[in-house]
């Protein structure tokens, strides 16, 4: 039985092929590569020792998932591929609702005419808006995003949850990334933006690697100890293991499940500057600048949920996330694309 990793490609998909490759997992590969490139695979490849099946291809196309589901015996679909630019969707709502929403819709039709009724979601902490409680649990309420993009994560979620009222043949999870950065530890595979980062992490690892001059701290006024935003930065191989986690739970049969993926600790910008150049020996020059439209003060989560249901806990803290991230960004200056 195989697993299909839409997005596989991009850069929590590939971490996560790492993880189900080295758990036995035969592994299906569909993206379109519109925010990634196919070298990742590649690097999967070269870790595992063993080869993600690719299709190149989008969500929205019919012929190609039911290709997929002929000749792969697919048993569960992790569904990463989306846009996923918060800025960008501001400009583009008809491209995000189309991509994300019509493209899943796409993707579930073609999973249930084919009896493959297992999806995990990759959804966010964005869902929460502004979160009436910190830490969030599941049980917070959801907010209203300040964005289309987050709105796309926001009705997925609604529309799964419906699908498998309708049909609890469906086992659905719903998993809730907080702030995923940090690399896998043999510096081969990590985060790879198109153009200037709108991200933390990726942008001071360019400052770092002299690309950009200094990083733009959006704010000094929050309500939080320092003054800078408060968030739940999580290594991407947690994430990754996650997956592999939502699987055996879906292996156990499921039915509808929601899981904040955080560690549970909040950073500031400050405080991921200040470990960041600990852990690195560099000096990330900023200075302040303006709050950034629809950013909210503090959002870390409770994730003993998923510890208790998934058996799934955070291993690796900030020091390894800064270390990690600067080791892809200094062995790939240019991501995947030397
Ligand atoms: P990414 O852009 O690196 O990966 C997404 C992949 O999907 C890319 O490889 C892209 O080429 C592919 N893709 C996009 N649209 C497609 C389509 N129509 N058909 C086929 N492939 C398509 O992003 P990521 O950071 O790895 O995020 C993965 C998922 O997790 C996304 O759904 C994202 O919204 C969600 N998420 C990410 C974060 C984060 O901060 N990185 C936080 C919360 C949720
Ligand atoms: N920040 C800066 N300067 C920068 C970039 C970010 O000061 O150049 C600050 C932000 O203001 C915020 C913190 O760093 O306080 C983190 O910002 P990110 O852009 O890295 O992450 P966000 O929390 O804004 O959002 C991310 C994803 C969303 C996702 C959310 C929760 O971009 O898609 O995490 O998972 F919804």
């Amino acid at each position: 039985m195989a697993i299909l990793v839409t997005g596989g490609a991009g850069y929590i998909g590939s971490h996560t092929c790492v993880e189900l490759l080295d758990n036995g997992y035969e592994v299906v590969v569909l993206d379109n590569l519109s925010n990634s490139s196919e070298k990742s695979l590649e690097r999967v490849e070269a870790l595992t020792g063993k080869k993600a099946t690719f299709y190149k291809g989008d969500i929205l196309d019919r012929d190609i998932l039911n290709e997929i589901f002929k000749k792969e015996s697919i048993d569960s679909c992790i569904h990463f591929a989306g846009l996923k630019a918060v800025g960008e969707s501001v400009a583009k709502p008809w491209e995000y609702y189309n991509n994300n929403i019509a493209g899943t819709l796409t993707l579930v039709d073609v999973m249930r005419q084919n009896g493959c009724k297992n999806i995990i979601f990759s959804s966010s902490a964005t869902v929460y808006g502004d979160p009436a409680e910190i830490p969030i649990t599941e049980e917070c309420p959801k907010g209203q995003c300040t964005n289309p993009y987050g709105w796309t994560k926001s009705m997925l979620e609604q529309i799964l949850m419906d699908i498998h009222e309708a049909d609890n043949e469906w086992n659905v999870i719903l998993l809730r990334y907080f702030n995923p950065i940090g690399a896998h530890k043999s510096g081969t595979m990590g985060e790879n933006p198109n153009g200037i980062p709108n991200n933390l992490m990726p942008y001071i690892t360019q400052v770092a690697v002299g690309k950009l001059k200094e990083l733009g701290v959006f704010g000094d006024d929050y309500d939080t100890p320092d003054g800078t935003g408060v968030r739940d930065y999580i290594h991407v191989v947690d994430l990754a293991i996650g997956h592999v986690k939502a699987l055996k739970k879906i292996e156990d049969k499921a039915g509808l499940c929601i899981y904040n993926l955080g560690t549970g600790h909040g950073y500031s910008v400050l405080d991921i500057v200040k470990n960041f150049e600990a852990a690195n020996d560099i000096k990330i020059p900023y200075s302040i600048k303006e709050r950034r439209p629809g950013d909210i003060a503090t959002c870390y989560c409770d994730p003993s949920k998923a510890k208790e249901e998934l058996g799934w806990e955070a291993q690796y803290g900030i020091k390894e996330m800064c270390a990690d991230s600067w080791r892809w960004q200094k062995n790939n200056p240019n991501g995947y694309e030397d």
